[in-house]
C-alpha cells in the first residue's frame, strides 16, 4: 500500500517510523516532513492547506490511505474535500473537527449531555463578559474559541487580567476568534487519553502525561509539549471506565446524535480531580510528543490499524502495547516558546545509536547535504524505553549529552510525577 502523512513535527515522524516497520507499507510520503521523515519516507515540499495539490499528489503516487497529523487541516476539512473525490482518509470531518476547532462548541456539547467539564460560559459581547468575570472565582481561565496554535489559553489570577484578555480576544487577537469562552479553573492533575474511533465502535489507544510548561517543575509560559511520558501513571482501572462512561462515549452518541459521527483519533485531555475526570479539551488528532511514546510502545501493525479504522472494523482488531515505560524529552530551540534561534547546524546526531528501545524523532529539522538544520521551536524528541521509567529517562538524557548543539535547551524533569526522588 502507498500512503501519504500530512505534517511535519514529530508525530508525523513517530507515524511513519511505525508505517515503516509494516511489511506491507510500500511508499510511504510525509507532505512537508523534516529532516527524519526525508530518511524512511519521500518527503513532498507542498503546503498543508492546499487541498488541491495535496489530491493531485495523492493521484500522481497511486496513494490508498492519506494520515492527517496536525488539527489545522482538519479543521479546513481536508477529510471531507478528499473523501468527496473518493481517498481515503484517517481523520475526522469539518464538522467533527470542531470539536477541537470551536471551544463553544466542545463545551456546550458536553453541557448538553452532562460530560463533566468546567463550569463556563460564551460571548461575543464584551459588556456580557466583563460581568460574568466580576462574579467569578479568581483564577479564571480565558479561552479564545477556534483555534490559536496553543497560546489561546490564559490563567488568569486577577479579574483585571482577565478583562483585559478577554477584550484582545473580542478585538480580534486571533483570526479563528470572534467569540471568548471563560471558564472555572480546575486544580488536578492532568491526563492525556487517546482512542481511535470508527464509525461503528473505538478502541482504546494509550495514555501518557504531557509537560506543558516551558520550565522544570512545571514553570514559566505554556508550549506545545516539553516532553512527555507513557502509560500516564493516574490512570487507575476504575478512572479507565469513568472516562469512558463519562466522557467518551456520551461524546460519540452525542455526535452521531448530531448526524456526524467521529471517526479518527481522538486525544481528550482531562483533569482529574478527586478521582474524577473533567475534560478540559478535545484534540482531534494524535499529541505531539505523546505520539512519539505511544508509537515506541504500539505492538500491533499500524497499517493494520488504520486498515480497520477505515473500514470501520476496528472492533475486530486487538490493539496490543509494549509493557515497557517510555519518555521523550523535547529539545527545543533556545528562545521557545518565544522567537526562537533558526538555522544552526546539529551535529553528532549519528553517534547516538538507534534500536527499539531509543529513538530520535525529528520535529522542526531540514536536511542539507547530510547535515542536520534547526528551524521550528521543538527540535528534536528524544525517546527512549524501559521497564522503569526513570531508567528510560537516564537513557534519554545521555542520548541528549551525546548532541553538538549550543542552540537548544530541554527539561531534565520530564515524568517527574511518576519518577519518586530517592
Ligand atoms: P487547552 O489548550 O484547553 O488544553 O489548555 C491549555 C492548558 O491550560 C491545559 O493543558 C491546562 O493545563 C490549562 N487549562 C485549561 N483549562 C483549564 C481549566 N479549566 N482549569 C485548569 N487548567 C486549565
Ligand atoms: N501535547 C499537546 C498537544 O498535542 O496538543
Amino acid at each position: 500500500m502507498n500512503l501519504l502523512v500530512i505534517g511535519s513535527g514529530g508525530r508525523e515522524h513517530a507515524i511513519c517510523y511505525k508505517l515503516r516497520q509494516s511489511s506491507r507499507v510500500n511508499e510511504l510520503f510525509c507532505l512537508p516532513g523534516n529532516a527524519g521523515t526525508k530518511k524512511i519516507a519521500k518527503n513532498i515540499n507542498q503546503d498543508i492547506s492546499n487541498f488541491e495539490e495535496i489530491y493531485k499528489i495523492v493521484k500522481q503516487n497511486k496513494v490508498d490511505i492519506v494520515i492527517i497529523g496536525p488539527e489545522e487541516p482538519l479543521v479546513n476539512g481536508i477529510t471531507d474535500f478528499l473523501k468527496e473525490k473518493s481517498v481515503r482518509v484517517l481523520g475526522p470531518s469539518k464538522f467533527a473537527a470542531q470539536l477541537e476547532g470551536s471551544k463553544a462548541f466542545m463545551k456546550n456539547l458536553c453541557k448538553k449531555n452532562n460530560i463533566p467539564t468546567a463550569d463556563f460560559g460564551v460571548f461575543d459581547e464584551f459588556d456580557v463578559a466583563s460581568n460574568f468575570i466580576q462574579k467569578s472565582k479568581i483564577p479564571i481561565v480565558v479561552k479564545a474559541d477556534g483555534l490559536a496554535a496553543g497560546k489561546g489559553v490564559l490563567i488568569c489570577n486577577s479579574k483585571e487580567e482577565a478583562i483585559i484578555e478577554t477584550k484582545k480576544i473580542l478585538n480580534g487577537k486571533f483570526k479563528s476568534s470572534k467569540k471568548v469562552v471563560l471558564e472555572e479553573f480546575l486544580e488536578g492533575e492532568e491526563l492525556s487519553y487517546f482512542v481511535l474511533v470508527d464509525k461503528n465502535s473505538y478502541s482504546f489507544f494509550g495514555s501518557a502525561q504531557d509537560h506543558k510548561k516551558v520550565g522544570e517543575g512545571d514553570t514559566g509560559l505554556n508550549t506545545g509539549g516539553m516532553g512527555a511520558y507513557s502509560p500516564a501513571k493516574n490512570l487507575t482501572e476504575d478512572l479507565d471506565s469513568k472516562i469512558k462512561n463519562k466522557i467518551i462515549e456520551p461524546t460519540l452518541k452525542a455526535m452521531k446524535n448530531l448526524g456526524y459521527p467521529y471517526t479518527g483519533f481522538l486525544y481528550a485531555g482531562l483533569m482529574i480531580k478527586n478521582g474524577e475526570p473533567y475534560l478540559i479539551e478535545y484534540n482531534i488528532r494524535m499529541g505531539d510528543p505523546e505520539c512519539q511514546v505511544l508509537m515506541m510502545k504500539l505492538k500491533t501493525d499500524l497499517l493494520s490499524i488504520i486498515e480497520a479504522t477505515t473500514n470501520n472494523n476496528l472492533s475486530k482488531l486487538k490493539i496490543e502495547w509494549d509493557n515497557k515505560k517510555c519518555i521523550t524529552i523535547v529539545l527545543c530551540a533556545r528562545g521557545y516558546p518565544g522567537e526562537y534561534v533558526k538555522d544552526k547546524e546539529i551535529k553528532n546526531l549519528s553517534k547516538i545509536h538507534l534500536d527499539k528501545n531509543n529513538q530520535i524523532f525529528h520535529a522542526g529539522t531540514y536536511e542539507i547535504d547530510g547535515k542536520i538544520f534547526s528551524k521550528g521551536g521543538r527540535v528534536l524528541n528524544i525517546t527512549s524505553s524501559s521497564n522503569d521509567l526513570r531508567e528510560a529517562r537516564n537513557s534519554s538524557l545521555s542520548n541528549l549529552k551525546k548532541i553538538d548543539w549550543d542552540s537548544g535547551f530541554f527539561r531534565k524533569d520530564i515524568g517527574w510525577k511518576a519518577i519518586k526522588k530517592k
